[in-house]
Parts: structure tokens; sequence; C-alpha cells
């Protein structure tokens, strides 16, 4: 089952109002812990026109939504009109997005969510996973981008990549990251600085040089990855959890600008424990911990971060800006 409470962004102005309206996060919040299994509570504040937030109400009462609970969402007013897609079944229909990290893990499912939702995909992954990046992009009919993120002109060659035939993108998914755990007192400077650099440096570089290049077309939406641990802190991830907290640093502060110079709006998904290569190489206990500690007591899917990458993903989200979801079954970690 799916509740949905709806409330109002709390005011600055009138205490009352602001109190009732941050009530209603405790209580959702409350709500989920209590009836979890399978069950999900998220609050939804309306701060536009109610209309604006169809694609929201939908995706959270869908099974899309499973792994997302306890949840604040705020929907607001769009930049421009708000095009109902022709068909809800291919809400992505005519859109072209490009997903870094799509040869395996989350990155493959976002990529394969967004074809079965109408979108054409780029698919980008290091050199080195050529031949399994090859083969998502035959299988889903999308062209492979072999480039590692990394690279200073990373951001000018996907331009040029997506320039021709029809030119621009409508999505842009920041999906590739790494993990090079370790406490901070034995963390080699290396291990530091290729978590920044691939998780956080690059993510604010490609989206500038994409955004100066206008290759990113007026009602396109940008997705950045975050995580729980950079919400939390988890030990032995100082380098991981600041390079996700600096995503979501990078999100409330571009959203409002990308909307106003661009049209183009900025979210991030925070997942929680999903199911990749990246957790199989947790040592045992912790990833049993991690998969039952929260409300729903499993683990997510990756086609669970990509149903909420692909509701942030379409035109009729031009509403929602500058949110972080989690994507974590309400994890006990962290707020
Ligand atoms: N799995 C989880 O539980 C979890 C939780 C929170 C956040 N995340 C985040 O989700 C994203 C995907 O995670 P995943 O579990 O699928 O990981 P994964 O390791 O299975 O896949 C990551 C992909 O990114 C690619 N990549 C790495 N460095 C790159 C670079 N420099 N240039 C281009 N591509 C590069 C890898 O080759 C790989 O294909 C990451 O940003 C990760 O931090 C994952």
């Amino acid at each position: 089952g799916r509740v949905v409470v709806l409330g109002a962004p709390p005011s600055a102005d009138d205490h009352h109002q602001a109190a009732a309206q941050q009530g209603l996060e405790g209580f959702v919040r409350s709500l989920g812990k209590e009836i979890g299994r399978g069950r999900t509570v998220n609050l939804v504040r309306i701060a536009g026109p109610v209309g604006a937030a169809e694609s929201t109400l939908r995706f959270l009462l869908s099974p899309r939504s499973a792994y997302v609970s306890g949840q604040v969402i705020e929907v607001g007013t769009p930049e421009g009109e708000l095009t109902p897609p022709a068909d809800w079944a291919q809400p992505l229909a005519g859109r072209t997005a490009l997903i870094t990290g799509a040869a395996r893990g989350i990155g493959e499912a976002v990529a394969e969510t967004l074809v079965r939702d109408g979108a054409q995909v780029v698919l980008l992954d290091v050199p080195s996973a050529e031949s399994d990046l090859a083969k998502v992009a035959q299988r889903l009919g999308g062209r492979a981008l072999p480039l590692d993120i990394t690279a200073d002109d990373a951001g000018e060659r996907i331009a040029e990549f997506v320039s021709a035939p029809d030119g621009g993108l409508d999505v842009v998914v920041h999906n590739a990251g790494i993990t090079r755990d370790r406490r901070l007192a034995n963390m080699p400077a290396e291990r530091w600085s290729s978590v920044l650099d691939v998780n956080l440096a690059s993510v604010l570089r490609t989206t500038d040089a994409l955004l100066k290049a206008g290759a990113v077309r007026r009602g396109g939406s940008i997705v950045a990855t975050a995580s729980i641990a950079g919400i939390a802190g988890n030990a032995g991830q100082t380098n991981y959890a600041a390079s996700k907290a600096g995503i979501v640093g990078l999100v409330r502060s571009l959203a409002p600008r990308a909307a106003a110079e661009h049209g183009v709006t900025v979210n991030a998904v925070a997942p929680g424990f999903i199911e990749t290569k990246m957790t199989a190489a947790v040592p045992l206990f912790i990833r049993e911990a991690g998969r039952r500690m929260n409300s729903l007591g499993q683990g997510g899917l990756p086609v669970d971060v990509a149903e909420t990458t692909a509701w942030f993903a379409s035109a009729a989200s031009g509403s929602v800006n500058g949110q972080v979801v989690r994507v974590c079954g309400q994890s006990l970690l962290g707020a």
C-alpha cells in the first residue's frame, strides 16, 4: 500500500502554520516506521499549482516507488508551461538521455528504465568497460561513449558527441561513482582524491561544460547521484561521504539558477543499500545489517533507483527542482 500526505511548505512568516506543516514530517516518518513491510509513507509539499504535482503523485502511488519511504518532496511552480505526456506509459518519448557509469549496476538499470519510458540513450563508461558498455548499448538500441568522466574535457567531448544528428540532450544522469573506503587516519591521498574526482569534481565540471555549451535543451533534467552516506556519514567513508554531501550542495545551489537561466531542473537520488557489485564487496555482516536496517526490511534493487531517476527525468516533472530523494526503504541511517 501507499500513503501520500499532502501539505504545504512551512511558512517563514507564520509559526503556527510552520508548526503544523513540520508536524506532518514527524507524522509521516513515524507512520512509515510503524506500518513498513511493503507499505510506504511520503509527504508532498505543494508550493505551486496543484496540477503540477501529477507526475509526482503518479510516481508515489505506483509500484515504481516501492523503495521510497519517509521522504518529503516539494513540488513548486515550473519554469515554463508543463505539458503532460501524450502517453503516460511513455513519458520520456522524444527525449535523449546521457547516463554515466552505464555499463553495469544502477547505471545499466537507469538506461533500461529510461528506454522503457521512451527515451533514446547515450551510454558512457570508462574505456576499460567498453565491451560491457557495447553489449548494453546494443541491447537497448543506444549509443556507447567510452570515456573517463574525470577527463578535463569530458563535458566538451560529450557535447560534441551528442551534437549530431538532431543535437543535444534532454536528460543527464550523473551516476558514475566509486568507493575507496579507509578510515581517515589510514587514508592515502590517492584514495581521497580519486573518490572526490569521480563522484563530485567531474560532476561539477561536466555539468558546467554542458550547460555552457547549451547541450541540455530547455525543459531538460539533470539528475545527480548522492548517497545516504553523504547525509548520515559512515565510518570508513569520509572521502565518499564528503563527495556525496557535495552533490547535495551542488543540487540545492544550482537548481534555482539552472531553472531560471536554462529552463533545466537539477535533482538528486540518494540511494541506501542497493544490491550491486559495489555492495557485494561489503563484508557479510555489514551487508546483512544494511539490508535489514530499514522500514521495509530488505535491500533495494538498481531498478528502484532507476524508477526515481525516470520520474525526475520526465518533462512532466518540471515542477520538481532542487530535491534530494532517498531511495533507501527509510533506512535507519541518517535523518
Ligand atoms: N549500490 C549502492 O548501494 C549505492 C548506494 C548509494 C549510492 N550509490 C551510487 O550509485 C552509483 C552507481 O553505483 P553502483 O552500485 O551501480 O556501482 P557500480 O560500481 O556497480 O557501477 C559504477 C559504474 O561507474 C563506472 N565508472 C566508475 N568510474 C568512472 C569514470 N571515471 N568514468 C566513467 N565511468 C566510471 C564504472 O565503470 C561502473 O560501470 C554510484 O554513484 C554510487 O556511489 C550506490
